[in-house]
């Protein structure tokens, strides 16, 4: 069963006269409790590819299939129900309300998704530990540091048990030792069946996911499997 199905996905942008071409056709198939890693190079259109899976962001023209169901006819409230159930996000820019407290941050999703108070505290409180976080469930964002901050966005993004992860640069912000540590926890959920979908511009990163997909000028250029299957002879790729 695929979780994404994308079919000849553009993405334009107007400027002026121009036309900014930056999804050129992009087909792309991801199976249910597949790792990919996205790859390549800045402005290839990483973070535009996955705002489209994500159901932030609307493409020019193309079909896209999110867990079975067509979402070219949703309306803006259908696509934030379907995205509040489906999917949890990771930035890099953690995007965490300033006026909440971490806890208030990792229970907002499960307010959502109609999760009772007692259970959502007990979850939420049980993410920030995992994370190590337990203790500050009561900062504000402004209170933490930026590794502090991108944890509790790590906990939020995990507390409603997503079908589906996206995360862009999840270990960008973090020191090597917790970017490691968030790698661990990322492959652990992978184990758990769920299906991530993570940009990265970190080799180690790559190499651990199941799949690598390169993107280069808003096309595909490469997508390999990492499971010691032969790997069909391409151009090098940088990321
Ligand atoms: N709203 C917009 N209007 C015009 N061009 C845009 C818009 N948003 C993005 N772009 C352009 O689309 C291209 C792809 O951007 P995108 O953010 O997807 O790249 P990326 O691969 O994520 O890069 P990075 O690795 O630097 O994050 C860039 O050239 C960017 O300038
Ligand atoms: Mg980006």
């Amino acid at each position: 069963m695929n979780i994404i199905e994308l079919q000849d996905i553009r993405k334009v942008y107007k400027r002026g006269e121009e036309e900014l071409h930056i999804l050129k056709s992009i087909s792309l198939n991801v199976s249910e409790g597949d790792f990919v890693a996205i790859i390549g190079p800045s402005g290839s259109g990483k973070s535009t590819l996955m705002n489209t899976i994500g159901l932030l962001d609307v493409p020019t023209s193309g079909s896209y299939k999110l867990d079975g169901v067509a979402t070219e006819q949703l309306s803006d409230n259908a696509l934030a129900e379907l995205r509040n159930q489906k999917i949890g996000f990771i930035f890099q820019q953690f995007n965490l309300l300033p006026r909440l407290t971490a806890m208030e941050n990792v229970e907002l999703p499960m307010i959502y998704s109609g999760i009772p108070k007692k259970e959502r505290r007990e979850r939420a409180q049980a993410m920030l530990t995992m994370l190590g976080m337990g203790q500050r469930g009561h900062h504000k964002p402004s209170e933490l540091s930026g590794g502090q901050q991108q944890r509790v966005a790590i906990a939020r993004a995990l507390a409603i048990s997503p079908s589906l992860i996206l995360a862009d640069e999840p270990t960008g912000a973090l020191d090597s030792r917790t970017g490691e540590e968030v790698l661990e926890l990322i492959l652990q959920l992978n184990q758990q069946g769920n299906t991530i979908v993570l940009i990265t511009h970190d080799h180690h990163i790559a190499d651990n996911a199941k799949r690598v997909v390169a993107l280069r000028d808003g096309s595909i250029i490469d997508d390999y499997r990492n499971d010691g299957a032969a790997r069909p002879q391409q151009q090098e790729v940088s990321v």
